[in-house]
């Protein structure tokens, strides 16, 4: 027996395997397209993750060594904030799904802005007004795709995001569903009340009826169309926004604990229980997950744009390496990045500095720069930019942080993990299973279908692979850096 957990992320679509030990019987993964029509935007073309994800979960389908390995339920996780379209009837895209790093909204945030709307928003969604959420993406088709407006209007196209896209399909399009924690991303949600906010579905001038029905984060949902997915007939019983998913995965069930995952972008989220808790200082406030009798969990969000994506560029933009995993063993070769400070603002500034027109900067490179130092640079931007959001939470949520549980790919980089013990002072833990965004949908589909009779048993598989303590603190180093972030803001204002 085991649970079928469907990552959708940004560059790919993983399909987990899921034992009832917590263990992983078989994967499989599947990567798609990136579009970039024009600087600052990208789009997903929302088949190929469809097609993705029943490719990913085919492989590991074929490769569960077991009969009794079958799945008993469906969880989904997923890259959040994307705006995607779809027919009701058809289940086809009018036009390519907005992504969540894109930035073409960011005027349509200025005006409402400018307009004073801001601190209502800030106050019914826990989020800000900046182009990474859904709404600013839905206003900017609204204002710039007339024809496929009108078929959102008149009820034909239905919106959503990833997780909403997935069970359309997963059930031949008898659903159109989202949970709480990915409802809590597109500034439409109120995340105190629960449910969609007239006040801003009207602000942003999006349908109500467009948008999916709200759900809990666990307990069966819909069923898969055996027609349509790979001859399954399942529950979907697991629906979490990926960030939240991985806080669900590192066990993190109680208020006060942290996790760090590091993807395209780097994510820090800490359960803050049943009271949604205000950031001073630029992080998000956001639903964990929601229970099936309604009540919800939050957490508060520093959320960074830039990381494993900075590593990417060196690999397919600069060609400085061939593979993400060579960036330990070349960063190695030398002592330190030789006075070398990379900002990775290639999308603009996350948390806690949030500013769309920074880009990426590069200072202090000299004759002696190798690629080593600038290899070394951006492991070092990734635990700088990390240790910014850590700082602020730690201030917000008044919490003395005991140790940061850390996972996602470039959590396997054991040179990152211990200049993140450096910059944060405290210990950095790893766990065996480092893909706990897709084992926190397998854990939510097995807690909603009964495979897991609570989150005890549930923490009970978590197991520490490696602990980095924390040696010097080069405050010093930090220094530079804060200096490199405000250089990086504005260019391209
Ligand atoms: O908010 C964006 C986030 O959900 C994307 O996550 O793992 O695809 O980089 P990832």
């Amino acid at each position: 027996m085991s649970v079928l957990a469907i990552d959708a992320g940004t560059t790919g679509v993983t399909a987990l395997l899921v034992a009832r030990d917590g263990s992983v019987l078989a994967r499989g993964y599947q990567e798609f397209q990136q579009h970039f029509p024009e600087p600052g935007r990208v789009e997903h073309q929302p088949e190929e993750i469809w097609q993705a994800a029943l490719q990913a979960c085919r492989e590991a389908l074929d490769r569960a060594e077991h009969a009794d390995d079958a799945p008993t339920a469906v969880g989904i996780t997923n890259q959040r904030e994307t705006a995607v379209l779809w027919n009701r009837r058809t289940l086809s895209s009018p036009r390519r799904a907005i992504v969540w790093q894109d930035r073409r909204s960011a005027d349509i945030c200025t005006r409402l802005a400018d307009d004073g709307h801001e601190p209502r928003i800030v106050e019914l969604t826990g989020l800000r007004l900046d182009p990474y959420f859904t709404a600013t993406k839905l206003a900017w088709l609204a204002e710039h795709d007339k024809s496929v407006w009108r078929e959102v209007e008149a009820g034909r196209v239905a919106l959503g995001t990833v997780d909403s896209y997935l069970v359309a399909r997963l059930t031949a399009g008898r659903s159109h569903v989202t949970d709480a924690s990915n409802a809590s991303r597109t500034l439409l949600f109120d995340i105190v009340r629960g449910e969609w906010s007239a006040e801003l579905c009207d602000l942003f001038g999006v349908p109500m009826d467009a948008l999916p029905q709200v759900v809990a984060s666990y307990g069966t949902v819909a069923r898969t169309d055996p027609d349509v997915f790979l001859g399954l007939d399942l529950p979907v019983a697991g629906i979490a926004g990926d960030q939240q998913a991985a806080l669900f995965g590192q066990a993190c069930h109680a208020p006060g604990d942290v996790k760090c995952t590091y993807g395209t972008g780097s994510f820090v989220l800490i359960n803050t229980g049943a009271e949604p808790v205000r950031s001073s200082a630029g992080l998000l406030t956001t639903v964990a997950w929601g229970a099936p009798d309604g009540t919800l969990t939050y957490a508060l969000e520093g959320s960074i744009f830039v990381t494993g994506a900075a590593v990417q560029w060196l690999r397919d933009g600069l060609g400085i390496i061939g593979a993400a995993a060579e960036t330990e063993p070349i960063a190695r070769t030398v002592p330190d990045s030789g006075g070398v400070v990379f900002v990775p603002a290639l999308t603009g500034l996350g948390a806690p500095d949030w500013d769309p027109t920074a880009r990426g900067t590069i200072l202090g490179i000299t004759r002696g720069t190798t690629r080593a130092h600038l290899v070394r640079a951006t492991l070092e931007a990734i635990a700088y930019e990390v240790r910014d959001v850590v700082d602020v939470m730690t201030t917000d949520a008044s919490l003395g942080l005991p140790a940061l549980k850390v996972d996602g790919g470039a959590s396997e980089n054991n040179l990152l993990c211990a200049m993140q013990a450096n910059q944060l002072g405290v210990s950095v833990e790893r766990p065996k299973v480092s893909e706990t965004t897709a084992l926190g949908a397998a854990f939510l589909a097995g807690l909603g279908t009964g495979v897991w009779s609570g989150t005890a048993e549930i923490a009970a598989t978590w197991q520490l692979d490696a602990r980095f303590t924390p040696g010097r603190r080069d405050d010093e180093a930090y220094a530079r850096w804060r200096k490199a972030v405000e250089r990086a803001k504005g260019w391209a204002d």
